[in-house]
């Protein structure tokens, strides 16, 4: 049975995909089988799933970018409204499957969630259920710079006062050289959450695998 991990974020497009490539690649560098499970992934409008293909692109993955996917949707909304407009319905125990096949498949297992914590997946069941269900730690994805302290501290409370363990925190998209901002959003999230600062990523003018392995050698994991 392999570790894995779940990706969260502050919100939607904070670099949740983004951070799941760089830390597969930082596994990868220490000789580790990585794999990716994105179980429900919206605004699919042809075969590909955007989040799942640029993860087996990055980490090159043999499998399918759709069979990394539990479910995927044409409508790029909240999974719940997403799969209602299909007149489908996500199915838990579905999810749960595929998340034990991948996680004995590898020895470690990035599980990215779609938006945040408290994003539905059914109308009576939550991002933050799936993961206490999955029961493992959550590496959370947050902005660098300005309203960041407020998201991040939401979170951290989400996560928390609901029982799942806080992995660390990566902050994503920061200025270089760190404006004074950024540099005290992360030193006061450090000091008021206590969690580990697993990394903190700059903005990139070129996404590409190149770029990614530089990144992740500066990543805590
Ligand atoms: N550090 C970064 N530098 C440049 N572009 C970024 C960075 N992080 C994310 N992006 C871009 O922002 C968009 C949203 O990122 P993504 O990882 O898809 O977010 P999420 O998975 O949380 O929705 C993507 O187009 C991605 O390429
Ligand atoms: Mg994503």
């Amino acid at each position: 049975m392999g570790t894995a991990f779940f990706i969260t974020g502050t919100d939607t497009g904070v670099g949740k995909t983004l951070v799941s490539a760089i830390l597969g690649l930082a596994l990868q560098n220490k000789r580790k089988s990585v794999g990716y499970f994105k179980p429900v992934e919206t605004g699919v409008e042809g075969d590909e799933p955007e989040d799942a293909g640029f993860c087996k692109a990055i980490l090159g993955l043999k499998e399918d970018a759709k069979n990394l996917c539990s479910y995927t949707f044409k409508l790029p909304a909240s999974p719940h409204l997403s799969a209602e407009v299909e007149g489908k319905e996500i199915k838990v125990e579905k999810i749960l499957e595929d998340f034990k096949r991948f996680k004995e498949k590898y020895e470690y297992l990035l599980v990215e969630g779609a938006g945040g914590l408290l994003v539905p997946l059914r109308r009576d069941f939550l991002i933050r259920d799936l993961i206490k269900l999955l029961n493992i730690p959550v590496i959370l994805v947050a902005r660098a710079g300005l309203g960041t302290i407020n998201h991040t501290l939401l979170s951290v409370e989400a996560i928390r006062n609901y029982g799942l363990e806080l992995a660390g925190i990566v902050f994503n998209q920061a200025t270089q050289p760190l404006t004074i901002i950024e540099k005290d959003n992360i030193k006061t999230l450090a000091e008021l959450t206590g969690a580990k600062v697993l990394g903190v990523i700059p903005k990139l003018k070129s996404i590409s695998k190149e770029t990614l392995l530089k990144i992740c050698e500066k990543l805590s994991i």
